[in-house]
């Protein structure tokens, strides 16, 4: 109850950064944790961790949290989260400048899992932050989004990157997918 009441304090001050009138489901988490590999010893980079119900799914998954670097923007967030997670990298700072939040960190990583809503940003900054995630990862191995739109958040591009979509998870609210995009 007190995560849903900070969600709606976030969706009330800055609604398009928020996205989402609550915390993510632990349906959703799990499915996004999933795809992370909990014995490669590279970090891992969160984007939009929130109230860290994905933070949570990835420990729970058998990644170590002193892999995880969390890019939130909201200072409220960030503070949870370090209280919430002692051992994980929280980064205030903004997921559509890479580059500049992490400042040198983890120039290759393992996965980048993304709970960002996309879809508020245009086109243009959506495929430039996936293109950024995709740049520090093995070919191969996804950049993790979630969404709840039908078309998915930004379409592949030949011979740049493939997405796929996971089955409907119904038991988040609202009704969610998980995109997996890997460079072509
Ligand atoms: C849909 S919510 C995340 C939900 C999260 N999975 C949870 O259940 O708490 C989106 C999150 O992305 C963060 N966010 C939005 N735009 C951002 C940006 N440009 N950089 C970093 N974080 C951002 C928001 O502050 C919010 O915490």
């Amino acid at each position: 109850m007190r995560d849903q009441l900070r969600f709606l304090k976030g969706l009330a001050e800055r609604p398009r950064m928020t996205g989402a009138v609550a915390p993510s489901g632990e349906a959703l988490a799990k499915a996004m944790a999933r795809h992370v590999d909990p014995a490669d010893e590279r970090p891992v980079i969160e984007l939009g961790p929130g109230t860290g119900v994905v933070t949570k799914a990835l420990i729970a998954h058998g990644v170590a949290p002193g892999r995880i670097i969390a890019v939130e923007y909201s200072p409220d967030f960030c503070r949870l989260l370090a209280e919430r997670f002692p051992d994980i990298t929280v980064v205030r700072g903004d997921a559509y400048d890479l580059d500049g939040s992490l400042d040198g960190r983890a120039p290759k990583v393992s996965s980048v899992v993304s709970s960002l809503p996309l879809v508020a940003r245009p086109l243009g900054d959506r495929t430039r932050l996936i293109e950024a995630g995709l740049a520090r990862m093995t070919k191969g191995t996804p950049f993790i989004q979630f969404s709840y739109t039908f078309k998915g958040p930004v379409k592949p591009i030949p011979g740049r990157f493939t997405a796929e979509a996971s089955s409907w998870i119904w038991m988040n609210m609202p009704p969610a997918r998980v995109w997996l995009f890997r460079r072509a």
